[in-house]
């Protein structure tokens, strides 16, 4: 079985517990599923029969957490030296501890047999299967070393742990022992983690304040944070610090032109994709280099022959002698069947042809335009894309220097080291994790700091990056690179209009139709008009239903509640493919794709907005570029009109990012960001017809409008 197998089983086992059962053990669980189970054969699905009665330890039954002065760690020095000498830097003191001899206890605690029985059952009776005997040595283990671990950690004077990998068995008697002495548990991350890592992923409600979970997870990067965040609660029990990869790599793309496979082993049941290799081999004429797992080095052979077989020239890699990072840098494509080298490959805009969902899984949510699979190969795509590169798995000193700030609670000199100024709120956050009631107050001082702007003020900003039209494709595109936004204030002539404000009347009647019916939900031949969620939910379904569908946001005020979005509003009013055709034969795709050749215009949708004065505040849709191409369909040229407002610069990887995600990391969404540069706040004051490329990765809001005042706006939205 694959690893995001198992935890299938173990995350369908452990969503059917209720969140009112807490689940104490269930890391040690969760690594139990990963190694012992093999094999299973499904009898039923999963049901809750009550079958748990104990309550679980509260995370506020352990003492507070040490100011950290000094920290521990028990081998991996080679791994950790950088951190190691972040920690020495800020003048901690930092000491290795000795691992102790292995000691079972056969006892177990009422709680421990609740849920080692519940777990077991559920496997037994659903799934053929049973791990009691591991789960118990485990538990055996963990109650054998936890006393005398108390004592060692005791004696050694240290506030915190630092170590990767949390669950090697001989961590977990350390981690509780931890917790009972109030030192901070810090977990590195070791590799990828995916969104179905066993131990990483989807943490339940019921889960997080088990004692066996690390306190903080420090992690490569922002997608590695959002893997690990993604549909989970980890972070209502674990505080997340972006301190980058501790071994630096100082690979720059290396214009290689090598055709890379990773095989992967066969004798654990992977395939070799024959088909991806051959096609792949079959664009770029050139011989295949196989990079065998280096475990199974022994397999290269065999793929070697089969290659031949098939007619594709091949050479074997030794990756004991080149680093996988090294060889991602020499090559122009890589192919893989699952490997998470082709998330490595990111790191060097390099395309990965790929075939299991774990990869696809990626691609799904980060939209990278570099995972491909057989059917979407083509000549074009099959080149690297520098443009493209995502840090997925570097690493630099300062990177680390933020992460240890971060996580010594230094919050305020994070941001004093950019000359900002976060006035009260780097005292305030210093003792007290942020709620939205925070963030909407922070975001109301800084509308109030716009609203204080003289308008000569914001058309300066505005000219900054306003261009006559996309002709000199170059300059625009660099400034879209460094600013994330242009604006070209005459994009579109007045003669399109007509056909544009027939649309837009047509909506606002059909709309008004659909309130006073008082409905949630009207559906007919070309359109879907729904209130919320009433049937479709998620972009996804928004923007792939067929037909055009409106969508009226309710959700909390402060959300841009009362805006309504029009997904692929050309579906529904064919006078609109004008528009889509402005958009494709301008320059627009040229400018968003330099250095790479594969954007293309998708949905086309419409934002009308009438008096929606509570607008979500700063925020970035994702941490992966992602462009959009507005069109001004009513002049906006106040604020009281509620102007698309972008913070310049905001779009790449800075401090102000990294803070905005620390801060955010407890919060329902984790994009918030309402620390911004004020003098980069740009609102786009500009007349109908205006065109504004944004890359929505950068921090954004609409203005909240004035009561009475209408906006309506194009989105092109760009892969
Ligand atoms: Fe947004």
């Amino acid at each position: 079985m694959f690893a995001d197998e198992k935890f299938a089983v173990f995350d369908e086992i452990v969503s059917s517990v209720p969140d009112s059962y807490e689940l104490t053990y269930s890391p040690l669980i969760r690594e139990s599923f990963l190694f012992c189970l093999k094999e299973v054969n499904r009898k039923e699905v999963v049901a809750f029969k009550g079958s748990m009665t104990l309550s679980g330890v509260k995370p506020n039954s352990y003492p507070e957490k040490k100011v950290i002065k000094k920290v521990g760690y028990f081998f991996d020095e080679e791994f950790l030296k950088n951190i190691i000498k972040g920690f020495e830097s800020k003048g901690l003191e930092v000491e290795k501890l000795e691992l102790l001899p292995a000691k079972f206890k056969k006892v177990l605690s009422n709680k421990q047999k609740e849920e080692i029985d519940f777990f077991d059952s559920m496997l037994q009776e659903c799934f053929g299967t049973s791990i009691r005997s591991s789960l118990e040595e485990r538990f055996y283990l963990m109650n054998g070393m936890v006393a005398d671990y108390y004592n060692l950690l005791k004696n050694s004077g240290v506030d915190a742990l630092i170590f990767r990998v949390y669950y090697g068995l001989y961590y977990f008697p350390i981690i509780l022992a931890c917790k009972m002495l109030g030192i901070t548990v810090i977990d590195v991350q070791h590799g990828i983690n995916g969104f179905k890592h066993p131990c990483y992923s989807r943490f339940k409600k019921n889960e997080v304040g088990s004692p066996l979970l690390p306190d903080v997870f420090w992690t490569w990067s922002d997608m590695a944070t959002e893997m690990l965040i993604k549909d989970s609660h980890i972070a209502a029990g674990a505080s997340i610090v972006e301190g980058g990869n501790p071994i630096f790599s100082t690979h720059l793309h290396g214009k290689g032109k090598k055709v890379l496979y990773t095989h992967q082993p066969q004798s654990k049941g992977i395939p070799i994709p024959i088909e991806e290799i051959k096609r792949v081999a079959e664009i770029k004429k050139r011989e295949v280099v196989i990079r065998p797992h280096p475990l199974h080095v022994n397999e290269a052979k065999e793929v070697f022959d089969l290659l031949k077989k098939e007619g594709v020239k091949a050479k074997i890699e030794d990756p004991n002698k080149i680093t996988i990072n090294d060889s991602l840098s020499q090559s122009s494509v890589h192919i893989t069947y699952s490997s998470t080298c082709a998330l490595d490959a990111l790191n060097f805009g390099i395309p990965s042809v790929y075939c299991h969902d774990y990869i696809g899984d990626v691609e799904k949510e980060f939209a990278t335009g570099l995972l491909f699979k057989l059917d979407e190969i083509n000549k074009k795509n099959m080149f690297p894309s520098p443009s493209k590169r995502v840090d997925y798995s570097f690493g630099n000193a300062e990177k680390i220097g933020v992460g240890i700030k971060l996580l010594l609670n230094q919050k305020e000199e994070v941001l004093s080291g950019h000359d900002v100024n976060a006035g009260r709120w780097g005292y305030v956050l210093k003792n007290k994790k942020i709620d939205m009631t925070d963030i909407v107050e922070i975001n109301n001082e800084t509308v109030d700091y716009i609203r204080g702007l003289s308008f000569l003020d914001i058309k300066e900003r505005c000219s900054e990056i306003t261009f006559a039209n996309l002709d000199d494709v170059e300059k625009v595109s660099a400034c879209l690179d460094k600013t994330g936004i242009v604006i070209i204030p005459e994009f579109i002539t007045k003669e399109v209009f007509s056909d544009i404000e027939k649309v837009i009347n047509d909506l606002n009647e059909r709309m008004q139709c659909f309130f006073s019916s008082g409905k949630n939900l009207e559906e007919s031949e070309k359109m879907l008009i729904q209130k919320d969620v009433a049937k479709l939910s998620g972009y996804d379904q928004l923007s792939s239903y067929g037909k055009a569908v409106a969508q009226v946001r309710l959700g909390k005020v402060g959300q841009d509640r009362g805006m309504i979005d029009i997904f692929n509003v050309d579906l529904a009013y064919p006078s609109l493919k004008k528009l889509r055709k402005i958009y494709e034969d301008s320059n627009l795709l040229r400018v968003v794709s330099i250095g790479d050749t594969f954007a293309s215009c998708k949905n086309l949708n419409f934002y009308l907005n009438e008096g929606v004065t509570e607008t979500r505040g700063f925020h970035a849709d994702s941490y992966r570029p992602q462009l959009k191409a507005f069109i001004y369909l009513t002049d906006c040229i106040s604020l009281e009109d509620g102007p698309y407002t972008y913070v310049q610069e905001s779009h790449k990887d800075s401090k102000y990012r990294r803070f905005n995600i620390d801060v955010s990391s407890v919060l329902p969404n984790r994009t918030e960001a309402p620390f911004v540069e004020k003098e980069k706040i740009t609102p786009v004051m500009a007349k109908k017809g205006a065109l504004v490329i944004s890359d929505q990765s950068g921090f954004h809001r609409g203005f909240p409008q004035n009561k009475g005042h209408r906006r309506a706006v194009a989105v092109m939205n760009i892969r």
